[in-house]
């Protein structure tokens, strides 16, 4: 028996989690479901969004399941689980389930894997006002020779690359484009970035993954401007097979991804550390269409696969994946924004049954 613990998080998340961790139930898996407070419930409860005793439980948890974040509380409860545990690696799949409502003439075929530096570049937000960082650097100079200090008003960001960090990352997706090649696909690392323009940044980054993809004889390796990047998923999606992007532009590609191959509803995530790993959508809470009980829980389904796999349940991750591309398949018992009338639990049960 594997114990996994559930956050729901806020809006949707909530309703997907509870929906997936309900069809984890009735399925029979051999798992244990746990579902302590956090966000907003445990901050009125307990003072805080994230209580040690659920930090405790998911510290000795198999699996983790998360919704999605919105508010303060939420946003809070991703910042423990992923930027507090160092889950650098964010795993993106993205595959077109036949019947899935992909914007695109032809998406099948699409099975890629976006994977996204999750603790570098721009996100960790390095903000300020442009007067301290001309005070810090007054000779900081843009291409036209311009310093920062004659820009008047304005604010900046610091974006950040390390050997280090782009080693491991670039380590995380040769792993695992060498698992995917085993099981068939090309085990070619496409790396994303605007070397171009920021060649010192981005062309670092670029330098160190193709350093250590080359480590890889059997791994091809290429190289993507990201808005060429961009067009290309949209395009020729089949082409690709590991995509390793820095952190803002993995952000934005997967989700454009995401969007080719059958909307936000049905994209899975997990965020690896090196011993640590938590699995949620790629949505967000959406304010929309929460509490109407119409939310799409498939992105969350499919997570809960990824994170069976990663638990050691391969055989039951497989049955679930199969399990939802039949009823994608069918065509019958669909939620909303894959044009079906199917709410989040109907779409649970029509899984359940094809289970
Ligand atoms: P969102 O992903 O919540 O929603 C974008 C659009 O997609 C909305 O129209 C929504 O109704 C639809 N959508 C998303 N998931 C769906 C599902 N499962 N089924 C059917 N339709 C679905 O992104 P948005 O609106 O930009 O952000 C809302 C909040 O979520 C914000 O507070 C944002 O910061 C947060 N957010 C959290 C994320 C996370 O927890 N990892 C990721 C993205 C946004
Ligand atoms: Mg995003």
């Amino acid at each position: 028996m594997k114990t996994v613990v559930a956050l729901g998080g806020e809006g949707i998340g909530v309703e997907v989690v509870d929906a997936t961790c309900a069809l984890l139930a009735a399925a029979g898996f051999p798992l244990r479901v746990l579902t302590p407070p956090h966000g907003e419930a445990a901050q009125r409860a307990h003072g805080t969004p994230v209580p040690d005793e659920t930090k405790r439980l998911c510290g000795q948890a198999d699996g983790i399941l998360f919704g999605a974040a919105g508010g303060p509380a939420s946003v809070a409860v991703i910042t423990y689980l992923r930027w507090q545990q160092d889950a650098y690696a964010n795993v993106r799949p993205i595959k077109y389930y036949e019947g899935a409502a992909s914007p695109l003439a032809d998406p099948r075929g699409i099975d890629f894997v976006m994977v996204r530096e999750n603790m570098e570049g721009l996100y960790p937000a390095r903000e300020g006002d442009l007067a301290e960082l001309a005070r810090a650097m007054p000779e900081l100079r843009d291409r036209i020779g311009r310093r920062v200090g004659e820009y008047g008003e304005g604010r900046f960001a610091v974006k950040v690359v390390s050997r280090a960090g782009t080693e491991r990352i670039a380590r995380f997706a040769c792993a695992l484009a060498r698992r995917r090649r085993a099981r068939g696909r090309p085990g070619r690392i496409t790396c994303v970035t605007k070397s171009n323009v920021l060649t010192r940044s981005d062309g670092f980054f670029q330098e160190v993954v193709e350093g250590v993809v080359r480590q890889h004889p059997d791994l091809a390796y290429e190289h993507s401007h990201v808005d060429d990047a961009a067009r290309r998923l949209v395009r020729f999606p089949q082409a690709v097979d590991v995509v390793l992007c820095m952190n803002l532009y993995g952000d934005i590609l997967s989700d454009l991804a995401a969007e080719a191959a059958g909307g936000l509803g049905i994209a899975p995530s997990g965020c690896f550390g090196d011993r640590w790993a938590y699995f949620e959508s790629i949505h967000g809470s959406a304010p929309d269409i929460a509490g109407q009980g119409i939310a799409n829980p498939t992105a969350t389904i499919l997570s809960a696969a990824m994170m069976l796999e990663h638990m050691g349940l391969a055989a039951e991750a497989e049955r679930l994946e199969a399990a939802v591309a039949r009823v994608y398949r069918e065509r019958r018992h669909l939620p909303r924004d894959q044009g079906g009338t199917a709410g989040t639990k109907d779409f649970c049960a029509a899984v359940l049954k094809a289970l």
